[in-house]
């Protein structure tokens, strides 16, 4: 596509329809931008109630993993784009829909598939483009994992190829924990491929992700646009905290545009890409990138004059985006706390008393001690202040258990 798309009146036959594949947190937000533009949206997930669920104008509950499931469904709601939002996708499946001009995915099929698995984006990025990244070994048993953290070196960090959110990751520090990081991966892998990556591990001075947009210029063009970057911590590779704009050496900043450019460019497509990378002095490494909003761009919603939710709606569209700053800022993840389905969240007023501070709750159906259940966001004249402020209010919402 190389102009933008019509849009149409939703359930009439000029209805735009986009087609959400995952309807968490991330994909809620994507489908409310695509709301305020008349689009109809079909929200899909694996469960009943799951946030984007709960404001798409049709919601299905499907295995995504099932190929057969999951072309059914575009058969019968024939979307005029299919996006993605999670990577537990059957998409070998949308890649053969999209050979066969059946779909056209978001931002490409082969991107899903890439970056579904650590061993498709990671050959790309390093072997193919030959960007930075750590040293790396991929093992399908436990000696070649033993005799891949050796070729790396100590301490090394072991991942399932298919995870995320730090699910099965594990620092390794010698030798001897190779073992139980084995063990830790299959445990934590979405689908028991028995295949891991070992990555040597980088003594980064920070990490940022980079939002970069591909949207479609007034020449019918793509053009790329990189959002200031966004700085994050993640425990136990799962993020808590983040903040945008992340102060950075000009020249790390020219190497990590370079970076998303290249990636980006070779997955290609339209849409919002969340480009990983860490940062020491003015060192750039890639580390991953989602083809789709990224959670630590959370942020955005509060920093940005388009969050990146709306940036990514725009673009999908054929739409032009702006990706300036607003304000400083800062994002602090509510966790569930408890292991229950309906829980309640006291203090919610009082973490709104929290200067220019703003809550989100995604409305899960059911909470898990580790599981984001909502974010806090706040702006400051500096992101310091802003990132004290996106706690404190994040602390002052209690998840609680309703008798
Ligand atoms: N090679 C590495 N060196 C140092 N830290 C790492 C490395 N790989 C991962 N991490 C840390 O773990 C986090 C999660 O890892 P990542 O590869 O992004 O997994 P996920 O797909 O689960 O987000 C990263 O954001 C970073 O903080
Ligand atoms: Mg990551």
């Amino acid at each position: 596509m190389n102009t933008p798309r019509t849009l149409g009146t939703p359930l009439s036959p000029t209805a735009t329809k986009v087609m959400l594949l995952g309807s968490g947190e991330l994909g809620k937000e994507v489908i409310i931008a695509l709301q305020r533009l008349g689009v109809e949206v079909i929200a899909v997930d694996r469960y009943p109630n799951a946030p984007g669920h709960q404001v798409a104008h049709r919601a299905h509950v499907i295995n995504m993993t099932d190929g057969a499931a999951l072309a059914a469904l575009i058969e019968q709601e024939k979307p005029d784009l299919v996006v993605p939002e999670i990577e537990a996708i059957a998409t070998d499946k949308l890649a053969e829909l999209e050979a066969a001009g059946k779909i056209t995915c978001i931002p490409t099929a082969r991107a899903a598939q890439l970056t579904m698995n650590r061993e498709g984006i990671r050959r790309l990025a390093a072997e193919t483009l030959g960007l930075a990244t750590s040293p790396y070994r991929f093992a399908s048993s436990l000696e070649e994992l033993q005799a891949g953290a050796a070729a790396v070196g100590f301490p090394c960090v072991v991942k399932p190829v298919m995870s995320s959110s730090g699910k099965g990751q594990s620092k390794v520090d010698s030798a001897a924990d190779v073992n139980a990081a084995w063990d830790y991966a299959a445990a934590g892998s979405r689908v028991d491929s028995g295949r891991v990556i070992v990555e040597g591990f980088i003594d980064f001075d920070y990490e940022i992700t980079l939002l970069t947009v591909r949207s479609l210029g007034a020449d019918g063009k793509v053009v790329t646009q990189f959002c200031d970057p966004i700085g994050h911590v993640q425990v136990q590779g799962d993020y808590v905290e983040s903040w945008q704009p992340c102060r950075m050496d000009p020249v790390a900043l020219e190497r990590a545009r370079d970076i998303a450019a290249k990636v980006t460019g070779d997955l290609g497509g339209l849409g919002l890409f969340g480009v990983e990378l860490f940062v020491k002095n003015d060192m750039v490494w890639f580390s991953e990138v989602s083809p789709r909003p990224h959670d630590t761009g959370m942020v955005t919603m509060a920093t940005q004059v388009q969050s990146e939710f709306e940036l990514h709606a725009k673009a999908i569209l054929g739409l032009p985006v702006n990706v300036a700053l607003k304000a400083p800022g800062a994002s602090a993840v509510i966790y569930g706390q408890h292991e229950a389905a309906g829980i309640a969240f006291e203090g919610v007023a009082d973490a709104l008393r929290v200067p220019n501070s703003d809550i989100r709750l995604f409305g899960k159906p059911e909470s898990f001690a580790r599981r984001r259940m909502g974010v806090a966001l706040a702006t400051a004249d500096d992101v310091e202040t802003a990132r004290v402020n996106a706690k404190e209010a994040a602390s002052r919402v209690k998840p609680v258990i309703v008798k």
